[in-house]
């Protein structure tokens, strides 16, 4: 099989991480990779913030926690002690920035995949980057308060063995005349 395909086909969510931290060299092909996801009108609204402080992502974790809809033990850590926090943040004045910042977010997922590291794609980054502390930190940060979180991509060696994909449902694809 193609190696693209295979890969594409083989990528699982990973949960469970080495404590080591990914190269240099890994976090750039994976980021450079998602640069190049496709986005309207090529107008590339996206923005990649890369935490590898583990303080930081620690507080970031609590923070994440918090936009949980149900109540979520103490311990219970959304990035799953990831040594990488990737946010995918996209400018909402440009009117395709969800799908942009979804495109880059299935882009780095796969990349590090490709790479031979474990990723997950984690949620409530709109919870986050919408809130006022969210609108401070883009501020801190140097980002204008247009922008808006689309998600978050966990970076790591996996400490877990890739599980088996569900069954593709089978009316995913529909042909018509
Ligand atoms: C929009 C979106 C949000 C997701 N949020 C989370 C999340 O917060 N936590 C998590 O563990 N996985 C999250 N995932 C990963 C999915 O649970 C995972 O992709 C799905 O169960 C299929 O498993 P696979 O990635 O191994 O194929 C998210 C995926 C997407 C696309």
């Amino acid at each position: 099989m193609n190696q693209t395909i295979e890969d594409l086909k083989t990528r699982r969510s990973i949960r469970k991480f080495k404590d080591e931290q990914i190269s240099d060299e890994e976090l750039k092909t994976i980021l450079e990779a998602g640069t190049y996801a496709p986005t309207g009108r090529g107008l590339q609204s996206p923005k990649i913030v890369v935490i590898q402080n583990p303080e930081t992502i620690k507080e970031f974790s609590v923070w994440n926690r918090s936009y949980f809809p149900m109540e979520m033990p103490e311990d219970m850590d959304p990035f799953y002690g990831a040594p990488t926090l990737l946010i995918v943040l996209a400018d909402s004045e440009v009117p395709t920035w969800k799908e942009d910042g979804s495109s880059v977010l299935a882009v780095l997922v796969n990349a590090a995949h490709a790479i031979g590291i474990g990723s997950c794609w984690i949620h409530r980054a709109y919870d986050e980057f919408s809130s006022k502390k969210g609108k401070e930190l883009l501020k801190e940060w140097g980002i204008p308060e247009s922008y808006e979180g689309v998600g978050h991509v966990v970076l790591g060696h996996p400490d877990m063995e890739a599980p088996e994909p569900l069954a593709r449902k089978e009316d995913y694809i529909h042909y018509v005349d």
